[in-house]
């Protein structure tokens, strides 16, 4: 695993195979968002344009589109999907962005903090609503279930998290099922969609659902890690939200079980969240130095490596490569 990771370092996988292919389907995506933020009530559509417009690596629509073409997709059935996935995400973000009260979103000013915490839930509230009108004009009663499902496990995984935010105890199986709920659900319903869209048999739905669930994971994984070792710059975000927050992700979880003699710190800093300046850079050198974020990474790679395992019948085809590419991507990504 190591090896394979200094490998990738030395050739950093770049999504530009992925880009390049699914460019006129993109364009034709954003031009279908951009046509559906649209509201006679001004504040929708500036809110929507400072967040859509922001600096958005669009994977998960891109998921849906590449899915839908490795699955064999001749016509455009993927497109209105992929919109509304782009949509579901979005919206998620706002609400998000409130619960967690991050300052800052695809290297802007979080939306909350120029409109308000009720505008941006009901803006979010808007493009849920907007998402399920593309999703029922995409015709696919399938896909409108499994985009439907996943829009109530997402909820489901935040409130989750939001209950159990800063308890030193979470196992990392519920930690899992959290991030399971809260990202990788998207992802798996965003290629399962797609596939479905295309007309692709059962087994190839279900190989598509799989690559994009552990995809979902090994991204998320890399986000919490990237919360302790990322900079905003290249983020987008702020790093130190998630310790801020006394949220137990996966590294903090580590390094709190792998320095026994710090308890004390981490009740103060994490269970009753009272921190000073420099407790985040010290909860950062706990976690280098325990090796908490290279596990967290490790476990990433792990997936990543079995999301690829699972386009393994996928035939010749240049999706699948840029497909693999992808997963190197989202573990080792900066940003
Ligand atoms: C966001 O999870 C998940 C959803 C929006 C559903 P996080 O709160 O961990 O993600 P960031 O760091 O704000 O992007
Ligand atoms: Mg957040
Ligand atoms: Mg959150």
């Amino acid at each position: 695993m190591e090896a394979a990771r200094t490998a990738l370092a030395e050739k950093p996988p770049s999504l530009d195979g992925l880009l390049a292919l699914a460019a006129p389907d993109m364009a034709a995506v954003d031009a279908l968002i951009r046509r559906h933020m649209d509201s006679p009530v001004p504040v929708i559509p500036a809110l929507a344009d400072h967040l859509i417009a922001g600096s958005a690596k669009r994977l998960r629509p891109l998921l849906t589109v590449a899915a839908a073409r490795l699955a064999g997709a001749r016509d455009d059935a993927c497109l209105k999907l992929a919109a509304a996935v782009e949509f579901i995400h979005t919206a998620t973000l706002l609400h998000d962005d409130v619960v967690d009260s991050s300052q800052l979103r695809r290297g802007r000013v979080a939306a909350h903090l120029i409109w308000g915490a009720p505008s941006s839930v009901l803006v979010g509230d808007f493009l849920f609503a907007r998402a399920f009108e593309l999703m029922v004009g995409s015709g696919s009663m399938p896909a409108l279930e499994i985009l439907a499902r996943a829009s109530r496990v997402i909820a489901e995984g935040e409130v989750l998290q939001l209950t159990r935010a800063h308890d030193m105890d979470l196992s990392q199986e519920v930690y899992l099922d959290i991030i399971r709920a809260k990202t990788a659900e998207l992802f798996a319903a965003a290629a399962e969609a797609g596939a479905v869209s295309a007309g692709a048999p059962p087994e190839r739905c279900r190989a598509l659902r799989q690559y994009g669930q552990d995809l979902g994971l090994a991204f998320q994984l890399v986000d919490d890690a990237l919360d302790y070792s990322g900079d905003s710059a290249t983020l987008g975000k702020n790093p130190g939200d998630d310790f801020r927050e006394g949220k137990a992700t996966l590294p903090l979880l580590l390094a709190m079980a792998r320095t026994p003699t710090e308890r004390e710190f981490w009740v103060r800093t994490v269970d009753r969240r009272d921190q000073a300046d420099g407790d985040f850079e010290r909860a950062r050198e706990l976690m280098r130095q325990t090796g908490a974020l290279d596990a967290t990474l490790a476990l990433a790679a792990g997936y990543a490596a079995s999301a690829k395992a699972a386009l393994a019948d996928f035939g010749a085809n240049a999706w699948r490569p840029a497909l693999e590419d992808l997963a190197d991507f989202a573990v080792l990504r900066r940003a």
